[in-house]
């Protein structure tokens, strides 16, 4: 496949089939994204793995109350609200593997730098048959102390991306975008 290839099948990927993302699959794809630009070259990423079934449901469970619970907190979640009541809505879709990607705020640059790096492991994993979707829900949750120490992630890294991930179970067709607006062009 491709770059052109890439980017015109790639989509948010919501269904995964059974086969586990392997160790040797993921770390190909972060050895890929992180060929991304860097600002001031200070590359301020570092990853979290997530693997474990019962984890990811147990986060996928506290992410829905802790929403729920303090919803005029996150305006930005206030249209899904309907999604979090529903008892078999799973945060993560049910993936396999969760990637979390901190950036490190002594990079005056980390948000665009990881954005980048998530955006690579989007487009490089089309090319794997690998389908991913970015989770903004997980905002409410992974930049918690208690989540960060857990995972061993020191307290300058901040979170800027999560991608549920897994093989692609259902191909979602191409998308269509609203045609771009250019505000100038002399
Ligand atoms: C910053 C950001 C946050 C997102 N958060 C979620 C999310 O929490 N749950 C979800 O299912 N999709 C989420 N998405 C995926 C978008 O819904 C998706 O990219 C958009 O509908 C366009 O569809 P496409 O990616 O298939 O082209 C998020 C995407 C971005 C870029």
């Amino acid at each position: 496949m491709d770059i052109t290839q890439a980017i015109e099948t790639r989509r948010s990927i919501r269904s995964y089939t059974e086969e586990p993302v392997t160790k040797a699959e993921l770390e190909k794809l972060v050895d890929l994204a992180i060929k991304a630009p860097t600002g001031s070259g200070m590359e301020p990423w570092g990853f979290v793995v997530l693997q474990d079934r019962q984890e990811i449901d147990e986060l996928s469970e506290r992410i829905k109350k802790k929403v729920l619970d303090h919803l005029e907190e996150y305006p930005q979640f206030a249209q899904y609200e309907s999604w979090l009541r529903n008892e078999h809505y799973h945060i993560f879709n049910k993936a396999g593997t969760v990637l979390v990607i901190y950036g490190d705020e002594h990079s005056p640059w980390h948000v665009y730098d990881c954005s980048l790096v998530a955006g690579n492991i989007m487009l490089a994993a089309q090319n794997d048959g690998i389908g991913c979707c970015w989770i903004g829900f997980a905002e409410a949750l992974f930049n918690d102390e208690d989540f960060k120490a857990a995972h061993h992630v020191p307290g300058n890294f901040h979170l800027v991306a999560t991608l549920s991930m897994g093989h692609t179970k259902v191909p979602v067709p191409p998308c269509t975008r609203k045609a771009p607006v250019f505000f100038s062009w002399k």
